[in-house]
């Protein structure tokens, strides 16, 4: 009676192992660490006095993935593993269509042959395009996604679609993550991005801890308050319960359902350096300069359908995150690298 975290030593998928941990589940990770470190093994062993089983195989390696369903009793699948940079996703594109779509599909095929029936998906506010308006609900137009990143996200979503409409015994929670920021409070696990961070977040950190000389704000003409893009940035360890509130769902063998993961909240990129200097009493030095390409001006969700579904919402603001972004980081200035 195990649960299956893909990707299980990344960032999100590390802080949803502690909870499902601290909540007594029997945790069996797969990680390739691509993107990860063995390190968060420790950490998590850490925090929560308990060590996962833990299988060092790419999901997208059948046979090896086998061995995994062989040995251990899996019952529910939260399959986080994936490639998730936008600007590499362009210029690779065939790795982010192997990679991603690949290690979905073997998985689902194993789940078949072992006959495990319940999946949690990870999947990303990217999957709405360029909208509209603001507050995105579930059933507001998907596509028009403008990387090749946010098209794997797009067709895991119809490939898991078809996969409920022709295997109706199959529970399928796909959740749509908006913008997860902050650490577990303990400051042993956190975002630890290789190179130049893309996101805004570790980017502020990496300037507060003195790796990087200011912040780039990447355009002040949005339609916004202030002319920053808005987003909704939600809490990790949040965005961590959301999944075992969807595991509890899938209980209920509702077949296919969708939600948000979001606070419903827009805050905008100067927002939240005013948010994170305030929380720690840090300057962030920033200079406005050119929209990035791509980037829209607001994106925040309707996360109503989480809260009444699944008893879900996020309960953690920006203050928290900031803090405990910093917290992580300021305790570990080279991320997992001693
Ligand atoms: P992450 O890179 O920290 O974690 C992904 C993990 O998957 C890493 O440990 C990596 O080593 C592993 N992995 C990747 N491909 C693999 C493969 N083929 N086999 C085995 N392991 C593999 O990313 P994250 O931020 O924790 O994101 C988790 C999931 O959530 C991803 O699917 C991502 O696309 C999605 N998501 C993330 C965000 C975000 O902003 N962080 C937003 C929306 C959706
Ligand atoms: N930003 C800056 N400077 C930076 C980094 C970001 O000003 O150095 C701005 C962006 O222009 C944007 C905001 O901060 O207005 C947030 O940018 P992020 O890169 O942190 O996040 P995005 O909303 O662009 O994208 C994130 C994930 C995607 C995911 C999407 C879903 O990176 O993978 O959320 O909403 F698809």
């Amino acid at each position: 009676m195990a649960v299956l975290v893909t990707g299980g030593t990344g960032y999100i998928g590390s802080h949803t192992v502690v909870d499902l941990l601290e909540h007594n589940y029997d945790v069996v990770i797969v990680d390739n660490y691509v993107n990860s470190k063995p390190e968060v093994l420790n950490r998590i062993f850490k925090i929560t006095g308990k060590k996962p089983r833990f299988y060092e195989i790419d999901v997208c390696n059948e046979q090896g993935l086998r061995t995994v369903f062989e040995k251990e009793k899996i019952t529910d699948v939260i399959h986080f593993a994936g490639l998730k940079s936008v600007g590499e996703s362009t210029q690779k594109p065939g790795l982010y269509y192997s990679n991603n779509i690949g290690s979905s599909l073997t998985l689902l095929k194993l789940m078949h042959e072992f006959n495990v029936k319940n999946i949690v998906f990870s999947s990303s506010a990217t999957v709405y395009g360029v909208p509209d308006h603001v507050p995105l609900k579930e059933d507001d137009n998907i596509g028009g996604c403008t990387n090749p990143y946010g098209e794997t996200k797009l067709d895991i979503e119809y490939i898991l679609k078809y996969e409920a409409e022709q295997h109706k015994d199959m529970n399928i929670a796909i959740l749509r993550y908006f913008n997860p920021i902050g650490a577990h409070k303990s400051g042993l696990i956190g975002e630890d991005p290789q190179g130049i961070p893309n996101n805004l977040m570790p980017y502020i950190t990496q300037v507060a801890v003195g790796k990087r000389d200011h912040l780039n704000v990447f355009g002040s003409d949005y339609k916004t308050h202030d002319g920053t893009g808005v987003r909704d940035y939600i809490h990790v360890v949040d965005l961590a319960s959301g999944h075992l509130a969807a595991l509890r769902k899938l209980e209920e063998k509702p077949g296919l359902v969708i939600y948000n993961l979001g606070t419903g909240t827009g805050t905008s990129v100067l927002d939240l350096v005013n948010a994170f200097e305030k929380a720690n009493n840090i300057k962030v030095p920033y200079v406005i300069c050119d929209r990035r390409p791509g980037d829209v001006d607001e994106n925040y969700a309707d996360a109503t359908k989480a809260f009444k579904e699944m008893g879900w919402k996020a309960k953690l603001n920006i203050v928290d995150a900031c803090r405990d972004s910093w917290n992580w980081q300021k305790n570990n200035p080279k991320g997992y690298d001693k």
